[in-house]
């Protein structure tokens, strides 16, 4: 069964606009089928008909209409039959990173860092759902009662989630993290106030002498933008094989290898997860391997390379704090049949990790490296290196550790070819 009701009477829309904008879409949709003008990616040709279909509906029903408020009813139809209905200005909008929909009439944005509710609105529920479905059919995904969460990629590369009732109350719920062609420099970073110049050094030096960097934060803070940003530090030539649940990651090397989990089908079958494609990643002879988000039972084998040879590794973690980081790492790998103890795992964290650095974002939404940190000692002692002072916007380098990177300890030595041990 649908979970919408198609018998159910469609919520009756807000306002005048609204009404108006419902009927002519589905007049139009509705002479758009009867006369076989199927959308075939001929834009020009779509545009055309709506505009003579509008024009037709409001002869028929003798209803005054200005030309820009046409123009902008062309625009919204066009969205909706070849487009993403009324997400289709705030995927084009380069401004937003994120959009949430909680609902026919609930959008929100993230512009700038800062979450904002928009005037958009979809009609019902069922045109979420039209949404939802046209951008998941190309990746053979379904979603209704019995399917009722799907996580894809637009074509661009934007993440997507939806989740539908009756595992939402909210009536179906899409967010969507839009893919920044352009991905953030070291530029970028430092002059936007992310991150000083001389931190950024300190992690460049860190990724040329090899060293594990996990980047922890909390959901958003931009832990995939700074991954992405030290990764191009790798030296070209360095086989890399990335794992990823959607691929986010820009890497402009030669030599890369992206891996791709899958979810299972409709079926429930044909699951392929990160911790399997990590194992078979150790078996491809990696230089260095990064792990987009560490989130399950491949932590176990992540740390256990960094240990064995595949130094220069990174990843990221949702966590409140680098201290938290730790924590969850060690929950991770007590949920991935780890069989020593605490403090074994304690040490496995410990020495394969070097340096935590932990990203967050402002009460103004601006994102910035709060602190990066040494890991060392049998209980994964953390160390400041660097740390952010939010009232002064300022990172300031801790009075221990002055030597850098490169006195901390010898710089790790890779070991490529290195199989599951
Ligand atoms: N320093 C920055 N300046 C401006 N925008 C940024 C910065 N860092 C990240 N962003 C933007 O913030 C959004 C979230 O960033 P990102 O995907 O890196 O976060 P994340 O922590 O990996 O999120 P998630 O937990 O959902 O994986 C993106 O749209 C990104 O372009
Ligand atoms: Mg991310």
């Amino acid at each position: 069964m649908n979970i919408v009701d198609i018998n159910k009477p469609e919520t009756e829309p807000a306002d005048e606009y609204q009404r108006l904008k419902a009927a002519l879409h589905r007049f139009v949709i509705e002479r758009i089928e009867d006369e076989d003008v199927f959308y075939d990616g001929d834009t020009k040709r779509l545009a055309k008909s709506i505009a003579a279909y509008i024009g037709q509906y409001c002869r028929i029903y003798e209803f005054p209409i200005a030309e820009d408020e046409q123009a902008v009813l062309e625009k919204e139809l066009l969205d909706e039959i070849a487009g993403y209905g009324p997400l289709q200005s705030l995927l084009e909008d380069p401004d937003v990173n994120d959009i949430l929909i909680n609902g026919p009439t609930s959008i929100f944005i993230e512009r700038n860092g800062v979450l904002e509710k928009t005037k958009l609105r979809f009609l019902d529920d069922r045109h979420v759902l039209r949404v939802i479905r046209r951008m998941i059919s190309p990746l053979g995904r379904r979603i209704d009662e019995s399917s009722p969460l799907v996580d894809g990629r637009l074509p661009d590369g934007s993440r997507i989630n939806a989740i539908v009732p009756p595992l939402s109350l909210e009536g179906p719920c899409l967010s969507i993290r839009k893919f920044r062609q352009e991905a953030l420099t070291e530029d970028d970073l430092v002059s936007g106030g992310a991150i000083s110049q001389e931190a950024m050094d300190f992690l460049k030096d860190a990724v040329h002498a090899r060293r594990n960097i996990l980047i922890s934060g909390a959901t958003g803070s931009g832990k995939t933008t700074l991954l992405n940003a030290l990764s191009q530090y790798i030296v070209d030539g360095q086989r890399i094989v990335t794992i990823e649940d959607a691929a986010e990651l820009q890497l402009q090397h030669s030599h890369v290898v992206r891996l791709e989990t899958r979810p299972p089908n409709n079926e429930g079958i044909g699951e392929v997860t990160a911790r399997e494609l990590l194992r078979n990643a150790l078996r491809m002879r990696p230089d260095r391997i990064i792990v987009g988000e560490s989130r399950g039972g491949e932590v176990l084998d992540m740390l256990q390379a960094m240990n064995t040879g595949h130094s220069g590794s990174m990843s990221t973690v949702h966590a409140n704090s680098a201290e938290d980081a730790i924590t969850r790492l060690e929950m991770m790998v007590g949920l991935a049949d780890f069989k020593g103890s605490d403090t074994l795992c304690q040490k496995m964290i410990s020495s394969a990790l070097d340096y935590i650095v932990h990203v967050g974002r402002c009460q103004d939404g601006h994102r910035a490296v709060f602190e990066i940190a040494a890991v060392s000692g049998k209980q994964c002692e953390l160390e400041p290196v660097f740390c952010y002072d939010q009232t002064t916007r300022t990172m300031i380098r801790k009075a221990r550790n002055q030597n850098g990177v490169e006195r901390r300890s010898e710089p790790r030595t890779p070991q490529t070819g290195g199989g599951l041990s």
